[in-house]
């Protein structure tokens, strides 16, 4: 590895800087993470209800075409062409009964094997491909797929376990209750491009501790306290955080320790109002009191409840400084017009412009800003919530599972440890 820092605590509670710029160690990441042994998540089902539909999407710097084929199967490959490498696919979506790469028209069926090159045979006797050339051997770049509650995920590697293992048994508790309980349908989608490092975007999710001092929204109109119930449970590899949080009648008395909570910020001003609350007040649909519950899967996925909006959150890296974030919001095929009215209000919580979540890119952006020019050899200090073990905790200020976070990618980038005390 070429860090100019160090790994230098076992607990993870330090991480060098670096690898949030540095050039190479981002090279490394699509190998052996992205290309490593993970299961990406591609795509809903949802979004290919017939034969020849497909999706263009990304696992880490690798373009992907997901298709669903005559036989029900779904099957994801690299786009690109088999004879020269050009991507073969451009749209978005669609539907399409083979694919044709528009350089020389080699043509693929939905499951990438190649069916047609022009010309094979040669013209007027002459030219051709040499009698050894069998299409059988020249198949787009395929991932393994595998699918749990709707969701499509794909691997280039053999050595990724079973899905629902990779998952672990919060992740497929959490997408029973939100996937599968009712049918979704989508409902639309956004992209936001955030001028920070994809992993500072995984620490964020795994960060309950800022949710109730950077989103002064949350804190002001009630929907996220410090008071608040919750907590995290993480996978037996630490990789993957269910983190939770529930509100209570009581919270509303807790402005004592709320205010105590905010002392000498200045940020805190509990006689704020909303002139129309209407946003604020949608009924939770699912009636089991969690107020927010975001599902953090290794290393790109994202399944996220903010009071009423659901949605699919996927990380696609554009660089060391420069990450795509791709929203899925969801609906149920179960849900009344109003209910899906009222999804569509509160979609306003979540996105580039989210009352919330304009916040999360913006901490992004301040930190890949303020790493930049830093003195060399720096680190990040997470200790919020105690060092040492990583293991579930019942409340929300920690930052424990940023450090399960990076235990997992430091064990699958294969790097090593220079332990300081
Ligand atoms: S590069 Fe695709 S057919 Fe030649
Ligand atoms: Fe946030």
């Amino acid at each position: 590895m070429s860090s100019k820092g160090q790994w230098t605590r076992v607990d993870f509670s330090r991480v060098p800087y670096d690898v949030f710029t540095d050039p190479q160690i981002y090279e490394q990441e699509n190998e052996r993470i992205f290309r490593g042994p993970v299961w990406n998540y591609l795509c809903h089902e949802s979004e290919l209800p017939n034969v020849g539909d497909f999706v263009s999407t990304w696992v880490g710097n690798t373009r992907v075409v997901v298709a669903r084929s005559r036989d029900e199967g779904f099957h994801a490959f690299e786009n690109s062409c088999a004879h020269r490498g050009a991507q073969i696919v451009t749209a978005v979506r669609g539907n399409a009964q083979r694919f044709s790469c528009p350089y020389h028209l080699w043509t693929y069926n939905l499951k990438g094997e190649l069916t047609g090159v022009p010309m094979a045979g040669g013209v007027k006797g002459k030219g051709g491909m040499p009698p050894c050339f069998d299409k059988k051997d020249h198949g787009l770049n395929v991932m393994r797929v595998a699918r749990f509650g709707g969701l499509i995920f794909g691997s280039f590697s053999q050595e990724a376990p079973p899905l629902v293992d990779y998952l672990g048994p919060h992740a497929v508790a959490q997408i029973e209750r939100l996937l599968v309980q009712r049918k979704p349908k989508v409902l639309g989608y956004l992209r936001q491009r955030i001028p920070g490092n994809w992993k500072l975007y995984n620490e964020n999710v795994r960060d309950p501790y800022h949710g109730s001092l950077l989103h002064q929204f949350q804190v002001s109109f009630g929907l996220q306290q410090p008071t608040m119930k919750g907590g995290i449970k993480l996978d037996k590899d630490l990789k993957n955080t269910w983190n939770h949080s529930i509100i209570s009648e009581s919270d509303k008395d807790n402005q004592a320790i709320v205010a105590q909570a905010y002392e000498g910020t200045g940020k805190y001003n509990p006689n704020m109002r909303m002139a129309d609350p209407a946003l604020t007040q949608v009924p939770l649909d699912l009636g089991d009191g969690y107020k927010t519950t975001i599902l953090s899967i290794f290393p790109s996925l994202i399944i996220a409840q903010v009071d009423n909006t659901y949605a699919i959150r996927h990380l696609r890296p554009k660089g060391t400084d420069l990450v795509e974030l791709h929203l899925t919001y969801l609906g149920f095929e179960s849900d009344t017009p109003e209910m899906t009215q009222d999804k569509m209000l509160t979609a306003n919580f979540i996105g580039p412009a989210g009352y919330i979540s304009l916040e999360d890119g913006e901490a992004l952006r301040l930190v890949q800003q303020g790493i930049r020019h830093r003195q060399p050899g720096g680190s990040e200090v997470l200790e919020m919530g105690g060092v040492g073990a990583i293991e579930d905790t019942d409340y929300l200020s920690q930052e424990i599972s940023i450090r399960g976070f990076w235990s997992h990618y430091h064990r699958t980038m294969g790097l090593g440890m220079k332990e300081q005390a």
